[in-house]
């Protein structure tokens, strides 16, 4: 048994981190013979993307994809730490999951991996209160699923196997890519920037970058694939590289990955802090990297921000938002968190301010949820819940009809949209323009998986409306 500890998570060293290749042992290629599994997943692309790689080695064990947690063997909970309300989620799970084992299938094998994993205080519970979950494993050993679901099975004993140290990089781990034409890549693992607020860095470990050769490759197959879209994934990605004792960097990795000739290329997150000059020009230069940006602020306060460790003022972020805006035709996305600890009427009177400077065409926005362990969750509280709410709500009204303009001022324009597949509109079929607006629209089925001309025939604050030309 090994148990997430948080001194170890916390800690930062200068090892080097090492490669290692996945691989499993035939004895236990058979151990999923005859059986289903289900994998429910919670949080960022991070964790779908991980989920791609738990399916793709449970299919190595002979695992089949059962419809639904109802018609499974093995049922696996990916979860997220972010927020309170994430963890409330999983639990309820975890709940439905014990009926389902009671009553109705004695059997039934019960996973818990993801972020959640990770945390002393959740594991424990798990030991504690919920007997029935037969295996947990963390973040940084994903890639031993396989041995660990092996014990699982073989011992009936609760198998606990998480590594608080985030250890080597794994890689030609197997892949089963939820979609055909669009594709998770992570470009690094971790994050080293310890935002006050923030659980990742104990729960992700410490900034790894992945070689650009296995990124590269990676990118080569998926254009042979036929794929369109790829997006380079990591928690702060512009930071890429900074682990490496060579030069190369965010801005040589986009221009490279760029080159493969993949038509479209995405990134996320981006930290303003690492966001350099380089990185726009690259982005003007290369027209298959997309004009639609991430580039969470968090707070309009310079306070607040000091407070939330994001080591930039509110004029920084303006000042780069402006450089960004220089990119033809950009779009650019944030996200907020209201009612930190010590936010007051006036600063997110600020935070108000800088929305109305940017006009964002999408945000994502929260109230602060205080994380165990994090240096944000013992500061002095200066608002209540009923305010924190009254914010949010202020918030996104303002946000809501940013995005409605945004969306208007794309009528009569003809996008191009990356196909995904029938809307949920019926007899429409929806995609993404290259600025990442969702859009429905009329057209043949055979467009599916191809990047096409639409024109937008109506502007709502969430989607568009269009037609095939
Ligand atoms: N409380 C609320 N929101 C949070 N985020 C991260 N940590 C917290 C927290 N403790 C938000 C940030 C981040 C996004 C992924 O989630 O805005 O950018
Ligand atoms: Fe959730 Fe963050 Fe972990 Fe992603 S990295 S699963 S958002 S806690």
């Amino acid at each position: 048994m090994q148990l997430p500890d948080y001194k170890e998570a916390r800690k930062r060293n200068k090892e080097v981190v090492e490669k290692e290749y996945y691989s499993i042992d035939d004895s236990i290629i058979n151990i999923g013979l005859n059986k289903k599994y289900y994998v429910k997943t919670y949080g960022c692309q991070m964790n779908e993307h991980d989920t791609e790689n738990i399916k793709a080695m449970l299919e190595q064990l002979n695992f089949t994809e059962a419809l639904d947690q109802e018609d499974a063997d093995v049922v696996i909970l990916n979860t997220c730490s972010i927020r309170e309300n994430a963890h409330n989620k999983a639990f309820g799970m975890l709940g439905r999951l014990k009926h389902l084992k009671e009553e109705k299938n004695k059997d039934l094998i019960i996973g818990v991996c993801g972020c959640m994993a990770q945390e002393e205080k959740v594991v424990e519970e798990i030991m504690k209160k919920y007997k029935y979950v037969n295996f947990v494993f963390g973040t940084h050993n994903l890639h031993h699923l396989p041995y660990i679901l092996n014990e699982a099975l073989k011992t009936k004993k609760q198998v606990i196997e998480v590594f608080s140290k985030e250890g080597n990089i794994t890689e030609d781990i197997p892949v089963k890519r939820a979609n055909r034409y669009k594709a998770f890549v992570n470009i690094m693992y971790g994050c080293d920037k310890f935002c006050t607020y923030c659980i990742v860095p104990y729960t992700r470990g410490k900034q790894r970058s992945r070689d650009k050769d296995d990124i590269i490759k990676e990118v080569n197959k998926l254009v042979k694939d036929g794929y369109q879209e790829v997006t380079l994934l990591g928690q702060n990605v512009n930071a890429y590289g900074k682990d490496f004792n060579n030069d190369y960097n965010m801005e040589n990795l986009l221009e490279d990955v760029a080159k493969t000739g993949i038509p479209r290329v995405r990134f996320m997150t981006s930290h303003p802090w690492d966001f350099t000059d380089g990185m726009i020009e690259v982005i003007k230069k290369y027209p298959n990297i997309m004009p639609s940006i991430h580039l969470p602020v968090q707070s309009g306060s310079s306070k607040v921000l000091k407070l939330m460790g994001r080591r930039y003022t509110k004029e920084d972020y303006i000042k780069l938002f402006d450089k960004i805006k220089t990119i033809p035709n950009v779009t650019v996305s944030t996200d907020i968190i209201v009612g930190f600890p010590s936010e007051e009427e006036e600063d997110f009177e600020e935070t108000l301010e800088l929305v109305n400077y940017c006009k964002f065409d999408n945000a994502y926005t929260f109230i602060f949820s205080p994380r165990k362990g994090t240096p944000a969750e013992k500061l002095e509280d200066k608002s209540t819940l009923k305010e924190k709410e009254d914010r949010l709500h202020r918030l996104n009204e303002i946000v809501n009809k940013y995005f409605l303009e945004s969306n208007q001022k794309m009528l009569g324009k003809v996008v191009d949209v990356l196909v995904d597949g029938p809307s949920e509109k019926e007899g429409l079929l929806c995609g993404y323009t290259d600025t990442n607006k969702l859009i429905n629209f009329e057209g043949d089925s055979s467009l599916i998986g191809k990047i096409v001309k639409v024109e937008v025939t109506d502007a709502k604050t969430w989607s568009l409306d269009g037609k095939a030309k």
